[in-house]
């Protein structure tokens, strides 16, 4: 018999401290007309004591509430992240001590802002082996730990908050397609955390927090190589663009879910947005948004709908996944 992953519920949680752009402005040279133009995005939650660790923590919680299943059922945990408490322990391994999850290994994952699509791919593999029956794979960032704030061309696109799901096992197939891909000859037009090499044996370097970003470069990589990834998934698979209820993209910018809209014939409304309030949130950002259009009935679980998830970001990474929820 073939064993079959599904999502089975979904949540999000992001801390209550909303930072408007007028708020940013009184900060540095900014504007609202200017961020809210350029990129969509009015405000974002900025944590002032929750780590990442903890905003995982709050939509773990949430999952095993909504599933009605304890945290001993838990067979795997996977946060993706860039923005991890430590390297050590790792985020899911402070979640699976955080809920009592004594039966789940747990690990992070580092895609940047495809990294909540690679780790779904990752726990979906887990659930079709057979082996593993119940898994929480989240996206969890405070990117305000590592935005430049004395930088305004990349501190106003960042915010912090978490999503994730519950992936169970099903009679039935829900994943249907996938594609993944990295660039590392282009890894540097987006950057950050680096830790350079220091011991005694060494010549010291330099360590580089922040987060830097070639937005031009960026931008035209969403509109050229992920567009074209995504027609070639949908291709791929046995349904067409129509087929699909929505499409769920990264959160980075609205004016390239228009081009992508344009790009793959689809109107915009079957393209969420929440950027707006968010701002970009990297791997947090798809289930967050997922989790919102269940909250706000568009998505209904076990209703058979089709959706694309698509992420892009840092490495560079981008993946998509067609899936029936
Ligand atoms: N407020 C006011 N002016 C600003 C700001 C700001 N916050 N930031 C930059 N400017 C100025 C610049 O200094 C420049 O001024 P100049 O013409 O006098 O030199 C002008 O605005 C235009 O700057 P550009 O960088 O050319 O602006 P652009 O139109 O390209 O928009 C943006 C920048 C919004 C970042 C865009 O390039 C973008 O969205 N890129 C994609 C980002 C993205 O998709 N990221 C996803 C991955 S993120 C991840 O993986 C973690």
């Amino acid at each position: 018999m073939m064993n079959y992953a599904k999502i089975s519920q979904t949540a999000h949680y992001a801390p209550s401290q909303i930072v408007t752009n007028d708020d940013l402005a009184k900060l540095m040279d900014t504007s609202d007309e200017w961020i809210s133009s350029r990129t969509g995005i009015k405000k974002r939650h900025i944590s002032l004591n929750e780590t990442t660790s903890v905003l995982a923590t709050r939509v773990a919680e949430q999952l095993l509430e909504k599933g009605g299943i304890s945290a001993d059922e838990i067979d795997f945990i996977i946060v993706a992240t860039i923005t991890p408490d430590s390297m050590m322990p790792s985020t899911a391994a402070r979640v699976q001590a955080n809920i009592g999850a004594k039966n789940a290994f747990a690990f992070d994952l580092t895609a940047a802002c495809s990294g909540f699509i690679f780790a779904l791919s990752t726990g979906e593999k887990f659930i079709s082996s057979g082996r593993y029956k119940k898994g929480l794979v989240i996206g969890s960032e405070t990117l305000s730990k590592v935005v430049d704030w004395s930088d305004r061309t990349t501190s106003v696109l960042f915010g912090d908050g978490a999503g994730g799901v519950l992936l169970e096992t099903s009679e039935r197939q829900h994943f249907w397609a996938e594609s993944q891909f990295t660039d590392g000859l282009r890894g540097e037009s987006l950057t950050s955390g680096r830790l350079g090499l220091s011991s005694p044996f060494s010549e010291k370097q330099e360590d580089t927090r922040y987060l830097k970003m070639e937005g031009r470069a960026i931008f035209d990589f969403a509109i050229r190589d992920v567009a074209q990834s995504i027609k070639s998934t949908i291709e791929e698979s046995q349904f067409s663009v129509d087929d699909l209820d929505y499409l769920l993209l990264h959160q980075a910018n609205i004016r390239i879910l228009d081009k992508m809209a344009k790009k793959l014939g689809v109107t915009r409304e079957k393209l969420p947005a929440n950027m707006m309030e968010y701002g970009n949130t990297s791997a947090a950002s798809i289930p967050i948004l997922l989790s919102e259009c269940v909250q706000q009935d568009l998505i209904k679980l076990n209703e058979n709908q089709t959706i694309l998830l698509s992420g892009f970001g840092g490495g560079l990474t981008w993946g998509t996944l067609i899936v029936t929820i």
